[in-house]
């Protein structure tokens, strides 16, 4: 036989023994009702199993296996089932579609575009999913640029990492994620950004930033607004997940935003009470801590290429990172980027409050001219929170103290950033090393977002110096004097 024609009848084989299993077991519908069915009699059935019925227009997905009964999530045209319908077993796990046509659209879970047009399906991803095995993993070791200041410098990130942001309502949570969104528009990083229980008009406003900002050809938004029912909000995430894998797989790299965890808990906590699995803590389901540990555990650095890099968002309640879900989260990711009201509403923003922040794998990832002069950066911003925290109770500080708190009051002020205005890496560098360093003691505060402007400028035309920012793999003496020559030429620019 040639292997032409073996190849044609090994693939009629499998398409054979696929059709069988098409329907492998059949039962009917116990109830229906709430976006979830019972069903008896299909007792053989997988979990996250697809499930069919008699109602064309009606479709599953078994979430709770019972000895007698199954407990179905429904999609589609969920109102037309009913009590004796008929329930079939497929034998085939939940998948949604997945092609290069989703890059740049608005689709549901299901992956369907919101647009109305049809996505020419390339690969069926299952929605639930082994994380790839330790031994196809690489370490983190290539940095994620956000291009905001503050996590670039001090809690960097790096590819296949699960690094959490969190906060209380409005303190910036999503406007972190879509900046860093922004920021892989020239990077070649995919973004997949899921929304879990938001409303319309948000997402309809992202979209809109995406698009000014050149960023939505090489992103995939998947939502499942407040509107929809639990069944589709919980799946959202794992749906995402299973599109951002079909390009890691690809041997692209994957930014993945969950946002957030929050609502996608609640979610599960409702299919659960009406599936009747005894509550829990916060009468969350006992498996709350394992379904979200599965999902993250999906962010991986591969071996042969391709990473998925996770961002999970939960929102917390009066700062209360000690409650049920942020502590499992907390406990599966990373590290953390934390939010604070407080400072938001000082207007330090990015509110985030590096002392609370932590990344355990990013520091691995971070170039190393950005590694050294960050430290630095750092602790001196550590100092200063120290003093600051003392201060206020004394009048009179000797000239040491005096010099460290301006310095740090200049270092809280360098790493304010507007949304939307990523900072490039190389920009970065000579922001902090120029504030770490004197060089802007006599520069006022009002002044430093002049600085910064020309500093960002004026880098464009040292491509040299650009190029051994992110490069070189150590801070030598020559490339600082170049960084100093650099900086004072600035400065005097500013000034004259
Ligand atoms: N760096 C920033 N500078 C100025 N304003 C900002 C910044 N980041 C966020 N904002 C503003 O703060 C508000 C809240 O931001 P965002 O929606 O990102 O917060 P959130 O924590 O995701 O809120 P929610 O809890 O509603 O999801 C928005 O109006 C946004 O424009
Ligand atoms: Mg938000």
């Amino acid at each position: 036989m040639k292997s032409e024609e073996l190849k044609r009848s090994i693939e009629l084989e499998i398409q054979k023994y696929e059709q069988k299993l098409n329907v492998t077991s059949i039962g009917y519908v116990l109830q229906s009702g709430d976006g979830i069915a019972i069903v008896y009699g299909l007792s053989g059935a997988m979990s996250g199993e697809l499930i069919k019925f008699s109602k064309e227009n009606v479709y599953g997905m078994a979430l709770n296996l019972g000895e007698e009964s199954l407990g179905v999530i429904l999609f589609g045209k969920i109102e037309e089932l009913k009590e004796g319908d008929e329930a079939y077993g497929t034998g085939e796990l939940f998948t949604v579609g997945c092609s290069d046509e989703l890059l740049g659209k608005v689709v549901s879970p299901l992956g369907e575009s919101l647009d109305g047009k049809e996505i020419v399906v390339d690969k069926k991803m299952q929605i639930e999913r082994e994380a790839p095995r330790m031994f196809d993993r690489d370490r983190v070791k290539i940095p994620l640029q956000t291009g905001i200041k503050a996590i670039d410098g001090l809690i960097p990130i790096g590819k296949g990492q699960r690094e959490l942001i969190i906060g209380d309502r409005h303190t910036g949570k999503s406007s972190v994620a879509i900046d860093t969104i922004i920021n892989q528009r020239d990077k070649n990083v995919i973004s997949v950004y899921v929304a879990i229980g938001q409303k319309q008009a948000n997402i309809a406003r992202m979209v809109q930033t995406l698009k000014e900002n050149e960023a939505m050809s090489n992103t995939i938004i998947v939502t499942s607004p407040a509107s929809d029912p639990a069944s589709l909000q919980f799946i959202a995430p794992y749906a995402g997940c299973a599109i951002a894998e079909y390009f890691m797989m690809k041997g692209q790299d994957v930014l993945i935003i969950y946002d957030d965890l929050s609502k996608h808990s609640i979610a599960y906590r409702e299919i659960s009470l009406l599936l009747r699995r005894p509550p829990g803590r916060e009468a969350f389901p006992g498996d709350i801590f394992y379904i979200h540990a599965k999902l993250l555990e999906r962010a991986a650095m591969l071996k042969k290429g391709g990473s998925l890099t996770a961002l999970p968002i939960v929102e917390t309640l009066a700062g209360d990172v000690s409650s049920y879900i942020p502590t499992n989260i907390i406990s599966i990711t990373d590290g953390q980027i934390y939010l604070e009201s407080q400072l938001f509403n000082s207007s330090i923003r990015p509110a985030i409050n590096a002392g609370l922040s932590v990344s355990r794998v990013g520091g691995d990832a971070q170039n190393a001219v950005m590694k050294k002069i960050a430290g630095s950066l750092k602790i001196a911003l550590a100092q200063y929170r120290e003093i600051a925290s003392f201060s206020q109770l004394s009048s009179d500080l000797d000239p040491v103290t005096k010099a460290q708190l301006e310095r740090g009051k200049k270092i809280v002020e360098i790493l304010k950033q507007e949304r939307v205005s990523p900072v490039s890496i190389p920009s970065q560098i000579i922001l902090f090393y120029a504030v770490s360093n004197s060089f802007l003691d006599n520069i006022a505060i009002e002044d430093l977002k002049i600085f910064e402007n020309r500093v960002i400028e004026l880098i464009d035309g040292e491509g040299d110096l650009k190029d051994k920012l992110v490069t070189s793999n150590k801070l030598t003496d020559e490339l600082i004097t170049e960084i100093e020559e650099f900086i004072k030429m600035v400065i005097k620019d500013v000034q004259g």
